[in-house]
């Protein structure tokens, strides 16, 4: 039987489709667009760009279009070490959206009360903690999440959006930004990428064997518990910056005394065939990310590992 070995997806099939004697061709077509390709070198600014667009399309690129966005709420003290509690919320009564992002991968706070927005809808990026739990989706105007964190590989975006939004969408913008547009064309107004859309069919019939959403939320529930019950127990050695109450349960961020430490961990937790510990760039320290796939066994390997680490340095 054939195995697949690779797929390819490309915007731009009708080029790969073409014979490759006809590569040449596409080659001195190009090189004789200047607007394609400046074999000179020289850089062509934004502007100069649009000016030399067909005049249909310059009219729609339009940056100057998007709107002003008002922060509801801002770092306490500097720190994104909690979620702000519904009364630190300022909200606009008379805004468009309130746009939160319900897990954040860097900082490692979680939203798991969702803010009461009033009629204005509620739009989330879901990116990194969709479906890790049922949730209420009558709550938001808009969810929108890239799959790949815990359902399947990138380059799909899951996106559900209230009816009647798809309709007010605005209709001075491109096209493609649309809504309406894709959910007219019932999902297929581009390529889409249809291997990493049959990995998410996978991934969601094993949630479904697995016990569905509830199961998932009760296992990353009791992976939560592990591995901050461990931080907090040794808490001379480890520490977590994130208040309980905020922490993620996707994006697990602690320090360890010093740097130095931290480095040493990250190094040895990579030989005990640990990799990725290491925190986003812009905060350091280490990150555990416990997403879906990650189950029970991969998590208490990593509990272990800090037990006997800390015992050795601390
Ligand atoms: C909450 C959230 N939004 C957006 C992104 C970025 O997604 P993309 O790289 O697909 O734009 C990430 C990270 O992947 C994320 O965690």
């Amino acid at each position: 039987m054939a195995h697949l070995v690779a797929a390819f997806g490309t915007s731009h099939s009708p080029a790969l489709n073409s014979p490759a004697e006809d590569f040449p061709l596409h080659a001195e077509r190009d090189a004789a667009y200047p607007n394609h390709l400046d074999l000179s070198g020289n850089p062509t600014t934004f502007e100069e760009l649009v000016a030399s667009a067909n005049p249909a399309i310059a009219a729609e690129i339009t940056p100057d279009r998007i709107a002003a966005r008002v922060a509801a709420t801002t770092a306490v003290d500097g720190k994104y070490a909690r979620i702000p509690k519904q009364g630190e919320l300022q909200l606009d009564p008379k805004a468009a959206y309130v746009h939160l992002t319900s897990n954040n991968t860097i900082f490692g706070t979680q939203w798991f009360d969702f803010p009461d927005a009033g009629s204005v809808p509620l739009v989330a990026d879901m990116s990194s903690d969709f479906l890790w739990r049922p949730f209420d989706v009558r709550r938001f105007g808009l969810v929108y999440a890239g799959a790949q964190k815990n359902i399947g590989p990138s380059g799909v975006v899951a996106v559900l959006v209230r009816k009647d939004l798809v309709e007010k969408g605005r209709t001075d913008i491109p096209k493609i930004f649309r809504y309406s547009t894709h959910a007219k064309e019932n999902s297929l107004y581009n390529t889409p990428p249809t291997f990493s859309i049959y990995l998410i069919r996978n991934v969601l019939q094993l949630v479904e064997e697995q016990g569905g959403l509830s199961a998932m939320e009760q296992r990353n529930r009791d992976k939560g518990a592990l591995l901050y019950g461990c931080i907090d127990r040794l808490s001379s050695f480890y520490r977590c910056p994130v208040e309980a109450g905020s922490r993620s349960l996707m994006n697990v961020v602690f320090r360890l005394p010093t740097e130095e430490l931290e480095a040493k961990f990250i190094s040895e937790a990579s030989k005990a065939g640990m990799v990725g510990l290491k925190g986003h760039r812009s905060v350091g320290g280490i990150r555990a990310s416990t997403y879906n796939a990650v189950d029970l066994t991969g998590v208490r390997t990593l509990v272990s590992f800090m037990e006997e680490f800390a015992k050795k340095n601390g």
